[in-house]
């Protein structure tokens, strides 16, 4: 069996377009800044690509780069100006952050209407009680390339490898709202593969190139690799790609789920601004 392959950069660029359509028939551009602190090289390249994607839908883009040194007074400072920017209808501070700034605490000052990101608690919280108002861009996405496959989700059993508050976590929940059954599996799940070998739907973010080999996947499951590492200046997945014998669908690294996230955080900035417009804030 070879597995098909699901093409997240096309399905991304679908969404892309859909969104341009959209965004040509507005009298206002949506708006989305990004901030980045530091100069982490992959941040680099994530920053600038969310700032070339929006400008080529037609969003009205702002980037904010700030030296490593800057203080976490001064970050709040400018966020709290975004949330004051009308021009601004969604935003995200790019992580990691240096360690001299709580990420939670910046992520607490963004407004939770303004959080293009998702990552805010109060719209983690509402995901969590299944309403699905501004949701993590990356979960949103790794759902979008599940559905894709055309495969019936109710009564599947998903194993989550990871339990990132940013993917694994929210993952988690929203399969369990599509009816799926779903397994948790982290760095202490042993044997791992004893569970990878259950799933009928088995998504990977765990940051550890090539952790899941073949033999840990199901015959014709869907395989969603979140990973994106460097290894010899190469970009592979968590998932090794002989895994494509053995799985349905799979998606490849790179070109499966980094440009999904992309479009999905395009997707939120654009429902960001029409949740501002629907409650006149
Ligand atoms: N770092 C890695 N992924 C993400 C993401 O989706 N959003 C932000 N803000 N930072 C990230």
């Amino acid at each position: 069996m070879k597995a098909k392959i699901i093409d997240g950069k096309n399905i991304a660029e679908k969404i892309r377009q859909d969104l341009k359509s959209k965004t040509s028939k507005l009298k206002e551009k949506p708006g989305l800044a990004v901030v980045l602190v530091g100069d982490n090289p992959a941040s680099q390249v994530y920053v600038n690509m969310k700032e070339k994607k929006c400008k080529e839908i037609g969003f009205y883009s702002k980037k904010i780069i700030l030296p490593e040194d800057t203080e976490e007074e001064k970050l709040l400072g400018i966020i709290d100006e975004l949330n004051q920017d009308s021009k601004i209808h969604g935003m995200l501070v790019q992580l990691p952050l240096p360690k001299h700034i709580s990420e939670s605490l910046i992520i607490d000052a963004i407004l939770p209407y303004k959080d293009a990101d998702g990552f805010h608690p109060i719209n983690m919280g509402n995901m969590l009680i299944g309403k699905n108002i501004i949701l993590p861009a990356t979960p949103k996405g790794v759902i979008k390339l599940i559905e894709s496959t055309g495969i019936k989700l109710e009564g599947k059993h998903a194993v989550i490898v990871g339990r990132s508050n940013i993917v694994g976590k929210p993952v988690s929940i929203l399969l369990q709202q599509k009816n799926c059954t779903v397994t948790m599996c982290h760095s202490r799940s042993k044997p791992l593969e004893k569970y990878t070998k259950e799933a009928d739907i088995l998504v990977v973010a765990i940051g550890k190139p090539r952790a899941i080999t073949k033999d840990m996947v199901k015959k014709g499951a869907v395989v969603i690799d979140v990973g994106t590492n460097k290894v010899y200046d190469k970009l592979v997945g968590d998932v090794e790609e002989e895994a494509r014998e053995v799985a349905g669908y799979i998606t490849p690294v790179p070109g499966g789920v980094g440009p999904m996230t992309i479009a999905c955080l395009l997707e939120n900035t654009l429902e960001c601004m029409e949740l501002q417009k629907r409650t006149r804030l």
